[in-house]
């Protein structure tokens, strides 16, 4: 636990994680140039469509954004992810073999935990770094100090729930790494190639971000 994982310390470098749902994987170039313009060039693609390999595999190919996948439930997916070139996978829920398969490829793991169990669960399975989801509905800010407190050195990335108006509680927790979430990069916006919206968007909360967190903003 002493040694931080370098995609985990680019991760927390950007401090912001969008959460990316493309519908088409041609739009993918466009939301990486949005990202990039905007100052955040980090985007986890979930797999919720069918776009999501290709759109991981098009990003990763620029070589100038860390791409990850998002919702990533079974080893297969883990598979197709890592092929297209994904350098980290988010899970909602924390599930073992998601976990031994992302280690096997060495690439880094972010299973969702809420719980102290769910919590202990990820420490057995060698990781120090969690996604804390559904943040907004499993209490928020409020419920990741205790757990901080119960375990040192594990580090957290509340999603879900999380916008402008509530991004600094989270920051200001010392344990929280990096925060996710889809306010900066809206799938209509994605879709009606709104890149000079997407931009804003994503400006404004690297904005947000580094007024709450200067020091590594
Ligand atoms: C996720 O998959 O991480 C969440 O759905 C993102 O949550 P949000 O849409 O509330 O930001």
């Amino acid at each position: 636990m002493t040694t931080v994982d370098p995609v985990l310390a680019e991760l927390a470098a950007c401090v912001l994680v969008p959460v990316v749902v493309l519908q088409e994987a041609g739009d993918a170039g466009l939301l990486a140039g949005a990202l990039v313009a905007g100052g955040l060039p980090v985007a986890e693609v979930t797999f919720r469509t069918a776009a999501a390999p290709e759109a991981i595999r098009v990003i990763a190919d620029r070589g100038d954004v860390l791409v990850g996948a998002g919702t990533v439930l079974t080893v297969a997916q883990v598979d197709q992810a890592v092929a297209a070139g994904a350098r980290f996978v988010v899970s909602p829920g924390l599930s073992r073999a998601v976990v031994e398969r992302c280690a096997e490829h060495g690439v880094v793991a972010l299973p969702g935990a809420v719980t102290a169990t769910e919590v202990q669960a990820a420490l057995e399975l060698g990781l120090d770094t969690v996604k804390f989801f559904p943040a907004g509905t499993s209490g928020g800010a409020a419920a990741i100090r205790p757990l901080a407190a119960a375990f040192a050195g594990v580090r957290f990335v509340p999603t879900g729930g999380v916008g402008p108006a509530n991004l600094a509680e989270y920051l200001a927790v010392p344990s929280v790494v990096a925060v996710g979430g889809s306010w900066m990069v809206p799938t209509d916006r994605i879709a009606a190639h709104d890149r000079s919206g997407l931009i804003d968007l994503v400006s404004a909360a690297v904005r947000t971000a580094r007024a709450a967190r200067p020091a590594t903003a």
